[in-house]
């Protein structure tokens, strides 16, 4: 058996070693990096993303899309059909920033898939009202300065239509005293279901006056 003396290394020897086996394992590394930029120069060499067809009603009007199948609802609304009022926050379904309707009740657009969708109805913003002839809802937030930034707002404002449509349907929320009753128009049924559309500008109580305002109208005022 040897000694362990008879292997001793000198500190030069031991600087050597470390650095021919760095080298080792850089060599698989830089080989890779080399396949990587052929895959760059030569497009063909990459795999392609999947793409489908999609046709949906938006805002009454009927969209055919060619789409890489991962693409979200939120960026088919706002990459390919230029509807950019329906806005981009968390893009994770925490603010509510990117409500839509998704045949008549409200969705976060950025946690569906278009393609999912195939001749879906979609209602954004821009297809509440206009400017000429605002949603009752678009004309309350306004009256009752229902925003700062404005971000979060086409989201407040589709879910707060939905929000009222839901109430009058007597779907109960976490806070209604009866799952059977029909719930009441109350500020704390409003407040409990707009929860999931965060505000960072904190225009809360006005958004609020704003839903309670258009909820005291006749349904049939509403559009
Ligand atoms: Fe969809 Fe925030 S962007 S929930
Ligand atoms: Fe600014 Fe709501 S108005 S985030």
């Amino acid at each position: 058996m040897d000694d362990l003396s008879d292997i001793k290394m000198t500190r030069r020897e031991l600087l050597l070693a470390g650095a021919s086996a760095a080298t080792a394992v850089a060599i698989p590394s830089a080989s890779a990096a080399q396949g990587a930029t052929q895959g760059a120069a030569n497009p063909s060499a990459r795999s392609q993303p999947a793409m489908s067809q999609v046709t949906l009603e938006v805002n009454g009007k009927r969209v055919t899309l060619d789409l890489d199948t991962r693409t979200t609802l939120l960026d088919a609304l706002r990459e390919h059909l230029h509807l950019t009022g329906t806005k981009k926050g968390c893009d994770h379904g925490q603010c509510g920033a990117c409500t839509v309707h998704l045949d008549g009740r409200r969705i976060n657009a950025c946690l569906t898939l278009a393609i999912m969708h195939e001749g879906a109805k979609i209602t954004t913003v821009e297809g509440l009202g206009t400017p000429q002839q605002p949603h009752p809802m678009q004309r309350a937030f306004v009256k009752h300065d229902g925003y700062q930034c404005g971000y979060c707002t086409p989201g407040q404002i589709c879910s707060a239509v939905a929000v009222l449509d839901e109430i009058r349907a007597g779907i109960p929320s976490h806070v209604s005293a009866s799952l059977t009753a029909r719930p009441p128009l109350s500020e704390a049924e409003i407040r409990e279901r707009m929860s999931g559309n965060i505000c960072r500008c904190g225009a809360y109580s006005n958004i609020v006056e704003a839903i309670v305002e258009v909820a005291g109208e006749p349904a049939g005022s509403r559009a």
